[in-house]
């Protein structure tokens, strides 16, 4: 389940006690630009006001859901003057739940904003800002994408049913299905409303292309109809099938996965001698479908049950290994932590000719940076879910020219939210300068 993130508390003046307004009260406002967490800003008698449903330019009026000391919280109620980006939402709960940003938001509109928040964050640093960020690849599905739902039971007089919480009023709404998610996710969830008593949360993850289900925690409730309480369950990518546990990472758009694993090969550029090395590879994905483009592939992975689907996930491919670690430790001691490393061992360059990071959404741990451009591997290719970590991640392989980011390409795994991932290029550069010891 998934952990609450704490954000810093706020401990400025009182930018809102001077405005007569309070939760559910409605005010006319013109809306200015889009921030980080894909909400409108504007400012009302001098206070600043973030609202939900609205696009730059646009008049609304709109119904306060939170005083905070540092601004106001709102959402978009009815709209006066419409942008031409403006769509209907298709789903019933679009702003009373909050798991949605953008679906007011016309899907090409959608496309071009994560375009462009990524250009922001590239911009923030020197040595990347040379750099016109790609055109964001488009989802193959915009709504029924999802293959990983994650659900709260309600308490008290909600006791039983099953839904989301508000991220900004913590308000327990039920649902009786999600656009998101992919059919069998919704029929789960008709199968279970209503009964889960005693419990707090609900997951239920498919496989997209095997149809298999995976629905925790285990329930005790008489003819429900669904297996629950399962370890593993199978997903295919590309005609390779995956065993994925309970415990385990798996990105939640599996068409889109496919697209990404497409653009990392076309980028990488495989001539078929390389020693890949698949740092935070999960259960393997990467690792397994570009094995057949390389000469060897060795993914790190610190989840053990990642690393004991990775094995089972690649049994039969000849040229993949694991090592269970910590990518900074791992990298930090290598080539010794590798097993390849043995007497004889190609360990020019380290021994890895490419590296594919993809790292949880915190980005790396700067020793893992540190260790890169020790090791060097010509080219480095990061897959990031969250741009500012990105960047900064970048800006430490690049800012004294040991690389250079070549293409930074978002792709659209999340429509209809804000999120966006993304796969950036580095070729290293002859120049480099080649002091490790220091912590840049
Ligand atoms: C964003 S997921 C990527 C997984 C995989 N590449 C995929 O696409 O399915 C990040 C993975 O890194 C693992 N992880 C997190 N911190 C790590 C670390 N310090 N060292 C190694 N693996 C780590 C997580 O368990 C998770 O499997």
């Amino acid at each position: 389940m998934a952990k609450r993130r704490h954000r810093k508390r706020y401990t400025g003046p009182d930018l809102t006690a001077h405005v007569d307004l309070g939760p559910g009260d409605h005010f006319e406002i013109t809306l200015g630009e889009i921030n980080d967490a894909g909400d409108t800003t504007a400012v009302t008698e001098g206070a600043p006001v973030v609202i939900a449903g609205g696009l730059p330019g646009e008049v609304v009026i709109a119904e306060v859901l939170k005083r905070f000391p540092e601004r106001i919280a709102a959402k978009v109620v009815q709209v006066l003057q419409s942008a031409p980006e403006r769509v209907e939402p298709e789903c019933q709960y679009f702003l009373t739940c909050s798991g949605c940003q953008w679906q007011h938001v016309s899907y090409g509109h959608q496309l071009e904003l994560k375009r462009n928040r990524v250009q922001r964050e590239i911009d923030r640093y020197e040595c990347l800002s040379h750099l016109e960020v790609d055109r964001t690849v488009e989802s193959v599905k915009q709504l029924g994408y999802r293959n990983h739902g994650r659900f709260t039971i309600g308490k008290r007089d909600d006791a039983g049913q099953v839904g989301y919480v508000n991220a900004v009023t913590r308000q327990f709404l039920r649902i009786e299905e999600c656009l998101l998610m992919d059919q069998p996710i919704n029929d789960t969830l008709k199968l279970v409303q209503d009964r889960m008593d005693g419990q707090t949360q609900m997951s239920v993850r498919v496989g997209a292309n095997t149809g298999s289900i995976l629905v925790q925690p285990r329930m005790n409730i008489s003819g429900l109809g669904v297996v629950t309480g399962e370890q593993h369950y199978d997903e295919k990518v590309r005609g390779a099938r995956f065993r994925v546990a309970a415990s385990s990472f798996f990105q939640v758009n599996t068409a889109q996965l496919s697209r990404a694993v497409d653009e990392v090969r076309e980028l990488l550029d495989f001539d078929g001698s390389e020693v890949l090395i698949d740092a935070y590879c999960g259960v393997g994905v990467f690792s397994v479908l570009l094995a057949p483009y390389v000469r060897r592939v060795i993914g790190i992975e610190e989840s053990a049950s990642a690393i004991e689907d990775a094995e089972l996930n690649s049994s039969g491919v000849e040229n993949v290994e694991f090592i269970e670690g910590k990518t900074e430790v791992v990298l930090g001691t290598w080539p010794e932590s590798w097993p390849g490393a043995a007497p004889g061992a190609d360990i020019e360059n380290g021994g890895m000719d490419a590296l594919l990071l993809d790292p949880p959404r915190v980005g790396c741990h700067p020793d893992v940076l540190k260790s890169v451009k020790k090791l060097r591997p010509k080219k480095v290719l990061m897959v990031s879910c969250e741009p500012a970590a990105m960047a900064r991640d970048l800006d430490l392989l690049c800012r004294d020219g040991v690389y250079r980011l070549e293409i930074v390409r978002p792709v659209d795994m999340f429509p209809q939210t804000r999120h966006v991932e993304v796969i950036s290029l580095l070729t290293l550069q002859d120049s480099g300068d080649q002091d490790f010891g220091d912590n840049r």
